[in-house]
């Protein structure tokens, strides 16, 4: 599918390469080609909200093996907004940052404003969360800011129907998010970027196979589920994520919007997803909790006093490939120094990156079906 521009052909942006599948799962091992270089899938994409991994530097998370990280329409474009942007020669060049990003489309953080939003068939007229000012979005607006960001994966401008919803509501919203992502593909003409679409549909297979229909007619070069871990239970989040992912071409990729812990990332490569993002793994850093393969450690407590191992043996991050123990860790973090949060934020990083390795290795060696069942065994989700 090559793109006809200005009478030349020009290649795609975004292609995708399936290296190996489990017959037994669909789980899949890819390359994704990007104008700014290539990676590996399953892949998992560090949040830069606000064009900057909170805590993290550039080199930080290549050193940590990042391909591809995630940035905010929604917040750059309030600030420091599109023309500073545009000024600074784009994202890219704005945060030092030279392999491949994929920024959100505003969509999901704007619905998340509640009552100081409107929505219309024109867009979302809304209140900044900074200065109370009023702004629009709309797919035209969401185009032009992404294509001033220079990101290399655009995400459709949509609305995340929300859980619970009723049937009507979430006809009229998939509807209405179709509309506009046939909008989005008008708008995007910048051909070194890529537009993936998002399947909504809320929880109503009849609509996630409509949806995902329309955008597929679209030939779009990558696809989304979105609208999922939004507070429904678990098993109803996997239907919904099996039933989508079954719907879609086995030549593009696949993103699963916002999951990021390991058992919904096991799960989720399992039923076919290549790419994930989640502040998670930052998140809990700051909030002074390390991620490990048996479930998260919570550094403040008193039984890691005089615990003088690293986080988690043979882990290859900054901080346990240097030695730093649980036990300075925790002293750090008590005493609210700055270096624990960024130690704890640098080895979760990694350990979601090395998990996606991982599962790469396993699919591509035959034996994902066994690593899936080991780690689940391992893991306690609900650690404390
Ligand atoms: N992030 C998590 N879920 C969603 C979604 O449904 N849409 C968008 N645009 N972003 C998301
Ligand atoms: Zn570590």
């Amino acid at each position: 599918y090559l793109h006809r521009l200005g009478g030349r052909f020009l290649a795609p942006a975004i292609t995708y390469e399936l290296i190996a599948k489990d017959e037994r799962t669909g789980a899949r091992a890819g390359i994704i080609h990007t104008p700014h270089g290539s990676f590996e899938t399953p892949i998992f994409m560090p949040v830069g909200t606000q064009a900057s991994v909170k805590g993290v530097s550039p080199d930080e998370l290549k050193d940590l093996g990042a391909g591809i990280i995630l940035s905010n329409t929604y917040h750059l474009f309030l600030r420091p907004g599109m023309e500073l942007i545009r000024e600074a020669g784009g994202l890219h060049k704005f945060m030092h940052w030279d392999r491949a990003i994929l920024t959100d489309s505003g969509g999901f953080q704007v619905f998340s404003l509640g009552d100081l939003r409107k929505i219309t068939e024109e867009g979302v007229t809304f209140r900044s969360h900074i200065d109370g000012s009023k702004k629009f979005l709309s797919p035209e607006v969401s185009m032009q800011v992404q294509m001033c960001l220079g990101s290399d994966i655009v995400m459709a401008f949509d609305e995340c129907v929300p859980y619970p919803a009723d049937y009507e509501y979430a006809k009229r919203s998939t509807e209405r998010t179709q509309r506009w992502a046939e909008r989005c593909q008008r708008a995007m003409t910048a051909p070194q970027q890529g537009l993936f679409g998002i399947v909504q549909g809320g929880m109503y297979k009849d609509l996630r196979r409509w949806h995902a229909a329309r955008l597929v007619e679209m030939d779009l070069p990558g696809y989304a589920v979105g609208g999922l871990s939004v507070g429904e239970p678990p098993e109803l989040m996997y239907e919904m994520l099996s039933y989508s992912t079954s719907l879609l071409p086995e030549h593009k990729p696949r993103y699963l919007m916002g999951v990021g812990t390991p058992d919904h990332l096991v799960e989720g490569v399992a039923r076919g997803i290549d790419m994930f993002d989640c502040v998670y793994p930052t998140r809990v850093a700051r909030n002074g909790m390390a991620m490990t393969w048996t479930g998260r450690l919570v550094m403040k407590n008193a039984n890691l006093e005089h615990d003088h191992r690293v986080i988690e043996e043979g882990c290859g991050c900054y901080a346990c490939r240097n030695g730093y123990t649980r036990a300075y860790i925790r002293h750090l973090v008590r005493a609210g120094e700055i270096f624990g949060l960024r130690l704890l934020s640098l080895h979760n990083l990694y350990f979601l990156e090395e998990f996606v390795r991982r599962m790469r290795a396993a699919i591509i060696e035959g034996r994902f079906e066994s690593f899936r069942s080991e780690f689940l065994a391992g893991y306690d989700p609900h650690r404390k």
